[in-house]
C-alpha cells in the first residue's frame, strides 16, 4: 500500500506494509546476501574505515583496499601515528584523498583524547573529522547493532521504490520513514540486507531512481589534476612548481593554483617554489 500523507505532510507507513517489507527484504537476504569483509567484524574502528572507503567508491574496489589498510593499521592508534604520505599511498585507487586524510585526522583526535576508542554516541562520532550523520549512524548500526537508521543512496532507493515514496523526499522525512520501518534488535542485519537489495536488485537502472548527486567526468577535471599532482609528489617526493608543471603538462600558474587547493585541504605543503606532501 502506498504511504498515506498526514495533514503535517509526513509519510505514514502502516504496520502491515512494514511487516511485509521486512519479510521480503530479509527473505531475499537469507538466500542472496553478500559475505563482505567488514561484515565479519564489529570493531568500530574497522567499521569506520570501511564506511569512509565506501563513500563514493564501489564495493569491489574497496574490498582489497580495506584489507591492505587494516593490515597496515590494525588499530586506531596505529593509524593515528601514521605519516600522511604513507596513508595516501595506501589510499591510492579509492579516489578522494581528503577522505584518507580526514580518517587519519579522526584517529589522531581520538588517540589524543587518550581513550583509543571511538565515541559510543551519535554526537560524539559526529564531532570527529570526516564523520557526517550517515557515517556516525553506520558505525552505531554495524559496530553496535543500535536501533538507528543509516540512510545511504541504496537505502534511500529501496525505501522509495518499495514504499512508493516521492522520489525527492527530504532527508529528514526519509530518515523518519527509515526509523519507522527498522526492525528493533536486528538493525545490523537489516541494514546489510537493505544495502544488498539496493545494490543487487533495486539498482538505479532497475528502479529509474537516479542518485541525487552524480559525478561528472573525472579525466580532465580539477579533481583529476589535483589527484595527479598529489600522486606525482607521492611517487617522486618534493618537487618545484616548474618540475610539477612539466610532469602534469600544465603551466606553473596552474600548478600553483592546484597546490593552493591541496594545501587548503591539508594534503600538501608549499615552501617557496617547493611542494611536498603535508
Ligand atoms: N555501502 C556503505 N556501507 C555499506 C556496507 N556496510 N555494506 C555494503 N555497502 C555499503
Amino acid at each position: 500500500m502506498a504511504p498515506r500523507t498526514t495533514s503535517h505532510g509526513q509519510c505514514h507507513v502502516d504496520p502491515s506494509t512494514v511487516a511485509a517489507l521486512q519479510r521480503r527484504v530479509f527473505d531475499w537476504y537469507a538466500a542472496n546476501g553478500r559475505d563482505l569483509p567488514w561484515r565479519r567484524t564489529t570493531d568500530p574502528y574497522a567499521i569506520l574505515v570501511s564506511e569512509i572507503m565506501l563513500q563514493q567508491t564501489q564495493v569491489p574496489r574497496v574490498i582489497p583496499k580495506y584489507a591492505g589498510f587494516l593490515a597496515a593499521y590494525p588499530r586506531l592508534e596505529d593509524l593515528a601515528k601514521a605519516p600522511l604520505d604513507e596513508v595516501l599511498r595506501l589510499w591510492k585507487g579509492l579516489g578522494y584523498n581528503n577522505r584518507g586524510r580526514r580518517l587519519r585526522d579522526c584517529a589522531a583526535v581520538v588517540a589524543a583524547g587518550g581513550r583509543g576508542e571511538l565515541p559510543r554516541s551519535f554526537d560524539g562520532l559526529r564531532a570527529l573529522p570526516g564523520v557526517g550523520p550517515y557515517t556516525a549512524r553506520a558505525v552505531l548500526v554495524f559496530a553496535h547493532n543500535d536501533d538507528v537508521a543509516a540512510v545511504d543512496a541504496n537505502v534511500r532507493r529501496v525505501l522509495t521504490h518499495e514504499l512508493g515514496l516521492p522520489a525527492g523526499l527530504g532527508d529528514g522525512e526519509l530518515q523518519r520513514v527509515a526509523e519507522g520501518v527498522l526492525p528493533h534488535g536486528r538493525s545490523r542485519d537489516w541494514h546489510n540486507a537493505l544495502m544488498d537489495y539496493g545494490a543487487l536488485v533495486l539498482t538505479a537502472r532497475a528502479t529509474g531512481l537516479a542518485p541525487r548527486t552524480r559525478q561528472g567526468a573525472f579525466e580532465g577535471s580539477r579533481r583529476w589534476y589535483r589527484s595527479r599532482l598529489l600522486q606525482a609528489l607521492l611517487d617522486d617526493g618534493p618537487q618545484r612548481l616548474d618540475q610539477l608543471a612539466l610532469a602534469l603538462e600544465v603551466t606553473p600558474d596552474v600548478v600553483a593554483a592546484l597546490t593552493d587547493l591541496l594545501s587548503r585541504d591539508g594534503l600538501v605543503r608549499r615552501e617557496g617554489d617547493c611542494v611536498q606532501v603535508a
